[in-house]
């Protein structure tokens, strides 16, 4: 297993999940909770050796989505997006509360808005994450886009934070030629990582 290699450690992901746990449960509000989140989100963007190898590939045809922990309560969840040379995501929503950040490489995040008739149209120039930068989404601040590999020719991957358990939730995508069609995303692993191996912590002797 890649995650037990020497030098590395998960530590910086359990750390996290433990901090936005506590954080949840002081019910905060969403700019409250955003703010709160996103230096916690940028600490576990300094050094990507934390995540397991299994969980950083790529699919040669489309992005993928790993789990990385789930709040019981389905509060929040912590994802890696995985993205090969040139991938891209359909238009589409989140309904909930979700925190971008890029880890390795870069992604292009286009913004949309619905017209009268509830088609999709790009609004405003696209955004460039770069790696350590983080992008808010949700309802209030303009929930509905389009994310690509801003790489042709590499693997870029970000480390997703969203205020419910995002692979379950009922959401949309919005066709090019209008309308919405219903997705609930899943996620592409079947197992989580394992947090709770407190021997693989790197100041352990
Ligand atoms: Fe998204």
């Amino acid at each position: 297993m890649t995650m037990s290699d020497a030098g590395t450690t998960i530590a910086p992901l359990r750390d996290f999940v433990v901090a936005l746990t506590e954080l949840v449960a002081h019910r905060p509000d969403e700019p409250a909770l955003l703010a709160a989140a996103t230096p916690l989100l940028r600490r576990l963007l300094v050094d990507e050796r934390w995540l397991p190898a299994e969980l950083a590939q790529p699919h040669p045809q489309h992005y993928r989505q790993y789990l990385l922990h789930a709040d019981p309560l389905e509060r929040f969840s912590v994802v890696s997006f995985v993205w090969g040379p040139g991938q891209a995501t359909p238009v589409h929503d989140h309904t909930v509360w979700g925190l971008i950040g890029m880890l390795r490489g870069a992604e292009e995040s286009q913004r949309y808005t619905l017209d009268g008739d509830g088609r999709a149209l790009p609004h405003g120039e696209p955004v460039r994450l770069e790696p350590g930068e983080v992008e808010a989404v949700s309802p209030r601040l303009g929930d509905i886009h389009r994310v690509r590999n801003a790489f042709d020719d590499r693997v870029s991957i970000s480390i997703h934070v969203y205020g419910a358990n995002i692979g379950a939730v009922r959401r949309s995508v919005y066709p090019a030629e209008g309308g919405r069609k219903p997705f609930v995303s899943g996620y592409s692993n079947p197992w989580v990582p394992n947090l709770w191996d407190r021997s693989k912590d790197s100041a352990t002797p």
